[in-house]
């Protein structure tokens, strides 16, 4: 019958940290993280994904067949700042946990925000990879991280 309405969605192109870009479809509109979950993944050393939980198969909308061996960057949101991801890849690099908040792209567009936590994996003193589990984020903290970020652009 009558068309979808569109009128949230745009193109944006995203430039990565090592030079690649892609032009992604942005819909600003908010998913709202589900209750109770947590959503966990782990990637290799350089940051490619190596395992997903159900919960994040189903928040990101993509399938675990794409999400294993992607780059864990399918992921970033043109409105997350560069800067706090150096941030992350410069803490964990060093063995160290971080923490921050995640604005996320999902597949068709829209966004979620998550609490992030990334711990290296270290056995026998080898660095193998990291775990980044995500929790629900308050209110408070989005909207504080929102203002944060939009001035690190
Ligand atoms: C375990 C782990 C989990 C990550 N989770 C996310 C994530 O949920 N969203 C995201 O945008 N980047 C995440 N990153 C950071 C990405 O690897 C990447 O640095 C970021 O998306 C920015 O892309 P770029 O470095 O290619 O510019 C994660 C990295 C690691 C090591």
């Amino acid at each position: 019958m009558s068309e979808e309405k569109n009128d949230n969605l745009r193109e944006e192109l995203i430039r990565y940290y090592d030079g690649a870009e892609r032009v992604a479809k942005i819909v600003d509109e908010e998913v709202p993280y589900p209750d109770g979950k947590l959503i966990v993944s782990r990637t290799d050393v350089k940051g490619f994904i190596t395992h997903v939980n159900q919960a994040f198969v189903d928040m990101s909308g993509y399938t675990r067949e794409e999400l294993i061996g992607a780059n864990h960057n399918i992921l970033r949101h043109p409105d997350m700042p560069a800067i706090a991801f150096k941030g992350l890849w410069d803490t964990v690099e060093k063995g160290e946990k971080w923490q921050g908040f995640v604005k996320n792209l999902r597949k068709d567009g829209t966004y979620y925000w998550v609490k992030a936590t990334v711990i290296p994996n270290i056995r026998n003193g080898q660095l193998l990879g990291y775990t980044s589990v995500r929790r629900k984020p308050s209110r408070s903290k989005i909207r504080e991280s929102e203002a944060l970020y939009a001035t690190l652009m």
